[in-house]
């Protein structure tokens, strides 16, 4: 599939092989998952637009690229997705943040979304969705298609692990976006998780259970 990339980085790879570890406490993983997401950010973000301003050197005038205005936003999906957003936000300090609050239901694994706010104009802008985990593709694809109703067109979803049924379920439901994984994993077990996996990104990032 053309438009899903697997991230073959070794530092990503070191990274994510931190977080699988079950010994990994929570400040750590949360400080791996900022640091991913920052990676993977350089990858996903190539395409942002640049325009010329004027800046003055120290030696002379001269006309240089910046990133263009209005331009990019994150939108996590709540609430694991939000322990990526401090590594964008590092790359791109003025980037608009929305939000999208779905969860997964224990019995029937479908999503159910409580909350959704987005910057406009939406329309205009490169959106990045960030989730670490792409397991059934079920909140994956409710987010995208949450964006494309409210006008969003230039669409980007960010996972770290992703399971092949994931993948499948969201690049056929949606075939314009473009899909950055960090690894793609074996299989969902009977319970929806991913094969190895990390478990429970929300909890682990957060500190619940
Ligand atoms: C997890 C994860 C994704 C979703 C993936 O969220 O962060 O949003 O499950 O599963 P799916 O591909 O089968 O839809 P969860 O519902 O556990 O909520 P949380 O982020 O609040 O922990
Ligand atoms: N959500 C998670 O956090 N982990 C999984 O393995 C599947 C869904």
């Amino acid at each position: 599939m053309n438009n899903v990339i697997e991230m073959k980085h070794p530092l990503i790879q070191h990274k994510i092989s931190r977080l699988r570890d079950k010994n990994t406490g929570t400040a750590e993983f949360r400080a791996l998952v900022e640091e991913i997401a920052m990676l993977m950010g350089y990858e996903a973000l190539k395409d942002l637009p640049l325009e010329d301003v004027e800046v003055e050197t120290p030696i002379e005038k001269c006309m240089t690229p910046q990133i263009a205005g209005k331009n990019f936003a994150i939108v996590p999906i709540l609430r694991a997705g939000l322990g990526m957003v401090s590594g964008l936000q590092a790359l791109v300090p003025t980037a608009k943040i929305g939000h999208i609050g779905l969860y997964r239901d224990e019995e029937t694994h479908e999503p159910h979304e409580y909350y959704c706010k987005l910057p406009s104009p939406i329309s205009e802008r490169l959106i990045v969705i960030t989730d670490p985990m792409l397991a059934t593709g079920g909140s994956a694809v409710a987010a995208v298609d949450f964006i494309k109703q409210h006008g969003g067109k230039k669409i980007k979803f960010m996972a770290i692990i992703a399971a092949p049924e994931g993948v499948e379920r969201l690049m056929e439901a949606h075939p314009d976006i473009q899909l950055y994984v960090g690894h793609i994993d074996r299989e969902l077990n009977k319970d929806a998780y991913i094969c190895p996996g990390l478990g429970d990104a929300g909890d682990r990032i957060f500190g619940t259970k």
